[in-house]
């Protein structure tokens, strides 16, 4: 283990960069090469590499500091796998770019220079240059991340046209020229090294002398090696079109700041990070210098993304759907705001849940419930001796239980990532409780497996504990059905929303006094209205009248539930 300074390395000749961003705090480890922070000039911006791994002790410098080659930036306690000694912190990037200045320096002799356009051909007023992509800072095969324009725009010399990125830089390549895109040659992860075809661009002519040295090729594939002297003198005869020393720019492995609108303005790491998280780059807002996009705003943009899905915001809903916008309510009268109770922000972002995600069918029937009423209004006074009170719900919930062992393609639940039906061999029913705090719905186990009088005590037992807040989640959970009664309330009919991931719920409204034709006569019967609501993935609709002709069957003639 060993101290070693971490040194601001050869900026390609830039003198003093403004520290843009930290990439790392005191006690992060890294390994070598991993970016440390990042600094930018008004041209471009770099990241500075970890010399070596191990943790960092410090850094002394802060965002908006100003910096140049060879300042130290912070310390490291290297774990031994350093990439050099103290003395050559930054080395490695520095022999990188000495390597490229050697190169670039070469070009100028005898090799053409491939930063330079390819050679063109005349149309009319125009002409089409082959743009080349320039050195790369000793880089070879670094992949387009990005492609800025396409077939048809119009840029103007200087604008990016692609962005590519190694493992240390991304680097936007200019247009030398303004003109037009005629034809985009390379793709999204192609791998371009300098010298490379990038794309033709129709520059206009402007009728000066330049015309006359403008040599016309009818190949456009024509090796970019061949045509770079053409391109150089084209470039040295005719003023406007002379590209901008597009390599200039590639000097440190740099990414220059896009011209307004040419895509997103980040650092490799930053850019690593929102293709990791699978953020767009293009909805994100930077908040650095020049509206570069930083680490907190691609980790502020996944997180507000996710709270919008979770919570299904008023302004886009977890599904894409755009969300209600509010008007100013206090325009049209006095208002007030509450904020929402957390039971109620639940059981609305659990409605809205079940409502998108479920495709709902509601099937209804009347069950004549007269006898069952005689019945039950019969055993008032055993109710009483044991003191509970036997009211129509475990009817239902006993008649709902014989029709989901009848019928048990509704008690599933569907595993959609998977394709799986899964199919439950309990008999859990929940009952839906209106309270003051909002809705609750406690589960009854094993209704199969019970009588009357405990689901009437059961029932009776959880509803009261739901209305004093005294359930435990236990005891919310696992229902493979629900049935919500409005009975004693009032109303003849609703549809219910089926609670996933269950597949279905019986709705109950109030039962009423009804002329029956008997075939010669009408009969004053007590009709209940059944609303079964279901999953039509799970479900089908004649399935969904089967189970409510065997409820309404098993209400009207309760011999057949002692079966
Ligand atoms: N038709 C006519 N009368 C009915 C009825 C029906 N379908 N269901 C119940 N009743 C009667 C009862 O017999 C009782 O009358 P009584 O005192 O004369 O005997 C009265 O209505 C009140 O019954 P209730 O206390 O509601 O008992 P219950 O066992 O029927 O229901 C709950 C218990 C917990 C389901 C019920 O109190 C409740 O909270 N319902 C609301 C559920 C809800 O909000 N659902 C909406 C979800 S979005």
């Amino acid at each position: 283990m060993s101290e070693q300074e971490i040194r601001v390395p050869d900026l390609g000749g830039a003198d003093e960069v403004e520290v843009i961003e930290l990439l790392v705090s005191a006690g992060d480890s890294v390994e070598a090469e991993d970016p440390i922070l990042t600094v930018e000039t008004d041209k471009a911006s770099v990241e500075l590499p970890s010399p070596g791994a191990g943790k960092i002790i410090k850094l002394t410098v802060k965002v908006g500091d100003k910096v140049k080659e060879g300042d130290v930036v912070g310390t490291i306690e290297s774990s031994g796998e350093s990439g050099g000694s103290d003395d050559s912190a930054g080395e490695p990037e520095a022999k990188a770019e000495e390597k490229t200045e050697t190169e670039s320096s070469s070009k100028g002799g005898a090799e053409p220079d491939a930063s330079k356009p390819a050679p063109k051909k005349k149309s009319g007023g125009s002409r089409t240059e082959v743009v080349l992509v320039p050195p790369l800072d000793g880089m070879e095969d670094v992949p387009v991340i990005e492609i800025n324009v396409s077939e048809g725009d119009t840029v103007e010399a200087d604008d990016a046209l692609v962005t590519v990125e190694s493992d240390k830089a991304s680097m936007e390549i200019p247009s030398p020229f303004s003109g037009k895109v005629v034809k985009v040659l390379v793709a999204e992860g192609d791998k371009l090294s300098e010298g490379d075809k990038l794309l033709e661009l129709s520059v206009a002519e402007d009728g000066g002398d330049g015309d006359d040295d403008v040599e016309e090729s009818s190949d456009q594939d024509d090796a970019p090696a061949d045509s770079g002297q053409d391109a150089k003198s084209e470039a040295e005869a005719d003023d406007k079109a002379t590209p901008k020393e597009p390599a200039a720019r590639s000097q440190s492995a740099v990414s220059e700041p896009p011209a307004p609108g040419a895509g997103v303005h980040a650092g490799p790491a930053v850019r690593k990070l929102a293709r990791e998280l699978g953020a767009d780059m293009a909805r994100i807002k930077g908040s650095g210098p020049k509206s570069r996009i930083l680490k907190d705003d691609v980790q502020n943009y996944v997180k507000s993304q996710l709270q919008q899905a979770q919570q299904g915001s008023a302004v886009a809903t977890g599904s894409g759907i755009p969300g209600v916008k509010l008007p100013d309510f206090s325009q049209f009268g006095d208002i007030e705001k509450e904020a929402m109770s957390r039971m109620m922000a639940v059981t609305a972002a659990n409605m809205q849940r079940s409502w998108l995600n479920v495709p709902h069918v509601t099937q209804f029937e009347d069950a004549d419930i007269t006898d069952m009423e005689a019945f039950r209004k019969s055993q008032k006074a055993a109710g009483e001796k044991k003191g509970v009170k036997m009211t129509p719900l475990p009817f239902l919930l006993k008649a709902c239980a014989t029709a989901l062992a009848e019928l048990p393609q509704f008690n599933v639940s569907l595993d959609m990532e998977r394709k799986e039906v899964i199919r439950k061999q309990y008999v859990h029913i929940g009952i839906a409780v209106d309270t003051p705090n909002g809705l609750m719905v406690p589960v009854i186990r094993d209704v199969d497996k019970k009588g009357l009088w405990e689901l009437a005590a059961e029932s009776a037992e959880l509803a009261q504990k739901a209305r004093d807040k005294k359930l435990k989640p236990a005891e919310m959970q696992g229902a493979c059905f629900t049935i919500t009664s409005l009975g004693g309330i009032g109303g003849t009919a609703f549809t219910p929303i089926v609670n996933a991931p269950e597949v279905a719920i019986l709705g109950v409204s109030k039962a009423a006094m009804k002329p029956v034709w008997d075939g010669s006569g009408f009969q004053p019967r007590l009709l209940l209205p059944l609303s079964l609501s279901y999953d039509h993935r799970a479900v089908n609709g004649a399935d969904a009248a089967r189970f409510t002709s065997c409820l309404s069957r098993l209400l009207s003639d309760l011999r057949e539930l002692l079966l």
